[in-house]
Order: C-alpha cells, then structure tokens, then sequence
C-alpha cells in the first residue's frame, strides 16, 4: 500500500461515458491518484451515470444506496456523481441525503480534482455543472485497451428528438476543429492503436459551425490519408444528415469500417413526425437500400422505441414491417421512458406498460432470427479479424471482431493479439461467430 489516494470509476450508459470515464480516470491519475478495479479499495468513488430511461437511472441509484452503506464503514471515503443525471439535476443531487460529497457535469471534468481537494478542505460538498460551451476535454484519457480507442468528434446535440433527454444534458453542438481530430488520431497510430471510434451524438453533422466549414466526409478522407489508423469506425450516424458523399467515402475508403448505427426508431410516418426525428419512412429506406447498393459488405443496425405516445398496434405493425424489410445485422430496442423537460413528457403516456412490453418482445424475437440468419449466410466466408486477444469465455480461443463490428471466436496463437488475421467463418450464432484462421 502506497500513500497515494485510490480512486474508482464506475460507468453507466454509451460510448460517450465510457470515453468520459476514460478521461476522468486520467485527470485523476494526472493528479496522484491510483485507480483501483474495487470499489472496496477506493477512497474516491466516481459515479458516471446515464439518465436516458428511467430504468438507467434506478440502477445508478440503487448502487449509490449500496456505496452510501460502503461509506459508513469507510469514513474518509468522498462519492462523486458525474455525467447526465448530474449535469441535469446538479446541486439537488446533494440535497436528498444521499450521500454525495460532489457533483461534477458532462462539461467540467477536469475540475475533478480541485473539487475533491476542496471538499477534504472544507469537509464540505461541492457542486460544478456550469454549462459552457468550451466543455472541457481533458486530454489524457487513461484507455482500457491497448488497441481500440475513441475520439469526441463533437460534443452535444441540437436535434431535440422529442423523447430525449441528451440536448439538456450535453448542451449544444460543437465540433472540434480538423486538425486537433487527425493530430489526436496521428498520435494513437504512433503508440499502437489499430482502431478508432469517432463519438459524436449525430456524427453526420460533424463541421457545422467550424470556419472553414467541413463536413464529415471530409474529415473521414483526411483521417484515412493521414492517421495511420487502419481501422476507423463512427457513431451515431442520423438518418436526415447521411450524405451521398458519405455513402462513396464508405465505399472507396481503405479505413472506413463498413459498419453503420442508423437509428430508425419507428416504421410508422406519424409517429417518427411526433419524435420531431425529420424523415419519413420511405425517405430512411431510399438512404438504407442507396448505401447497401454501394456498399454490399455494410452492417447496418439500428435502435428502435417502441410504446411512443400514440403509438397504434398498425403504427407498431410498421415497425416490425421495417425490421423484415431492411434486415438489419443487429438492433437496440427499448420501451419509450418519459423524461422530464422533454416534449415527449408532456404526451400522454397512453400505451400500458404491458403492453409496451409486449412489443419490445415481438420486435426483439423477429430480430433475433433475422440477426442469426444474416450471421450464418457468412459461413464459409473468409474475413479479416482485428484480434483483440484471448476470448474471455475461453481460454483456448482467441476473438477478433470483423470489419463490419461482428465477433468472431477462433483457435489460435496467443501473440496474434492486436494483428490481422484472415479466418474462415464455421459456426453462427445470435451474437458470435466461430471460425478457423487461414494458414
Ligand atoms: N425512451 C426510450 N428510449 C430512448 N432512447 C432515447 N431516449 C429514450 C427514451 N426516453 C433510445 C433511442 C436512442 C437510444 C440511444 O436510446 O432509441 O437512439
Ligand atoms: Fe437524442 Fe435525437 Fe440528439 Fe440522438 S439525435 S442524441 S436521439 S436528440
């Protein structure tokens, strides 16, 4: 045991938070601490929560009931809630007897650590979630993999789709210039890393207020000529911002991972006009069938709500129409969850909560069998495999994922770690493949 302070991260939510953790973890290291895999070790626990369900958030409060016991027999420990429950309800967040001693926003992370050294001075709380739009960015995130590493391309989002709480806890859209995204790349390349993630809440939108304006085409060709990465991946792509130009990157692009998010959310025009989301059905399926034609190999998935306010049993009938249509490689389904400020909270919550969940399983089952079927049509296909290391289920397999996202578990070498490998598909499933390396 050393004298240094320990510190834990927890992380709730998507990709956004896990990079945020990353960074908060580094701003903490940066300042001293060691980082410690037990909550039971920690002298800084660090909550980052998600509040876009209901559901997500019970679980973020259920843990910090089970820590604010962990605290009782740990008396100097400080607990720290960070990211979109915090950003949203800020100073309340102490005020309920909870057992917080800070509060820290989406855009203040790297105030982490005099917060924390304010409160061991004060023995008081302390509360930052100021808004600005510099929203910091702290630069020395400590990764979890040596090989795969994301990039904030953007921060915020203004699209106010009506169920969604992300525009009131993430502020407004900004993109980081050009040059800092191919610089911050150029440098992953350089320690080792062989994939990036581009994150952004509509990454198509990426440029839109920087001078010389940009698009996000653009920065994908700089990023291909000029990273070294030689795999690059993007998300969350919306349906109203994909450009044609967009689709010819993916087609001609070495690096451009051939794997697109593309949230639909509904099959049905009236309700996709009540999430405020700027398309229409037929308009999704044109985008869907022009980037499948020019891009043969693409995985396409998607997220999809179901039990909006409104939603009819035709309306939900449309999205499953969709679902048999399009056939997509995998989806993300979710019952609507009300959220307070946004539009959607103040809809009639008019579909049962069983019979929302009615829907959820009928959407899930169809697509359990169309993802196995479209997993299988790859038997006896030969694809390339970044290989991320030993499979965590079994020690003698090695898993790698695809070019378009799908894993893949195969006998081999435990130093192909981090290569390339060619292997020829022999089994699917619903989530994983298996398959035999070429020799
Ligand atoms: N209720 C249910 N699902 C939601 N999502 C966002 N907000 C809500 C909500 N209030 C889903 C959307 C989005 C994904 C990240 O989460 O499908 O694309
Ligand atoms: Fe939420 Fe819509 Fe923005 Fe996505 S595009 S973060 S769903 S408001």
């Amino acid at each position: 045991m050393n004298g240094k302070l320990a510190a834990h991260v927890v992380t709730f939510g998507c990709q956004m938070n896990e990079a945020d953790s990353e960074k908060m973890a580094g701003v903490l290291r940066a300042e001293g601490y060691r980082l410690v895999s037990r909550p039971e070790e920690a002298d800084v626990i660090v909550i980052n929560t998600c509040s876009i369900r209901a559901k997500a958030e019970q679980k973020v409060f259920s843990l910090l009931g089970r820590l604010r016991d962990l605290k009782r027999k740990r008396p100097g420990l400080l607990l720290v809630m960070a990211g979109c429950i915090a950003q949203q309800w800020g100073e309340e967040l102490l005020k309920r007897g909870r057992g917080l001693d800070v509060v820290v926003g989406t855009g203040r992370m790297a105030r982490l650590p005099a917060l924390l050294r304010s409160v061991r001075e004060t023995g008081g709380t302390a509360v930052d979630v100021i808004e600005e739009r510099a929203a910091d960015h702290p630069a020395l995130p400590v990764r979890r993999s040596s090989l795969k590493a994301w990039i904030n391309i953007m921060f915020g989002c203004d699209n106010y789709c009506a169920y969604c709480v992300v525009p009131y806890v993430r502020g407004r859209e900004w993109s980081r210039p050009l040059e800092d995204v191919v610089r911050e790349a150029s440098s992953l390349a350089e320690s080792g890393y062989r994939e990036i993630t581009l994150l952004g809440q509509n990454v198509n939108s990426y440029g839109r207020g920087l001078s010389p304006t940009v698009t996000f085409g653009d920065l994908l060709r700089e990023l291909d000529r000029r990273s070294g990465i030689p795999r690059i991946r993007f998300t969350t792509s919306h349906p109203k911002d994909f450009t044609p130009d967009l689709i010819a990157v993916l087609r001609d692009l070495p690096t451009i991972c051939e794997a697109v998010h593309l949230p639909l959310q509904t099959g049905a025009d009236d309700v996709l006009g009540r999430m405020n989301r700027g398309y229409r059905y037929d308009d999704y399926r044109r985008l869907f069938f022009a980037l499948k034609e020019a891009v043969p190999e693409v995985a396409v998935t998607t997220d999809i709500i179901v039990g909006f306010p409104g939603e009819t049993l035709s309306d939900h009938r449309r999205t499953l129409a969709a679902l048999e249509e399009l056939r997509y490689d995998n989806i993300f389904s979710f019952s609507f969850s009300p959220r307070e400020g946004t539009a959607a909270w103040d809809l009639p919550d008019d579909v049962p909560r069983e019979e929302k969940t009615r829907r959820l399983l009928e959407v899930q089952k169809m697509q359990q069998e169309i993802s196995t079927e479209k997993n299988r049509a790859l038997i006896g296909r030969r694809v390339e495999l970044l290989v991320e290391g030993v499979s965590p289920k079994d020690s003698r397999r090695l898993t790698g994922r695809t070019r378009g996202n799908k894993i893949v578990n195969f006998p081999g070498r435990s130093s192909l770690a981090g290569k390339f490998v060619s292997v020829k598909i022999t089994a699917a499933g619903f989530v994983a493949l298996a398959g035999e390396i070429d020799e």
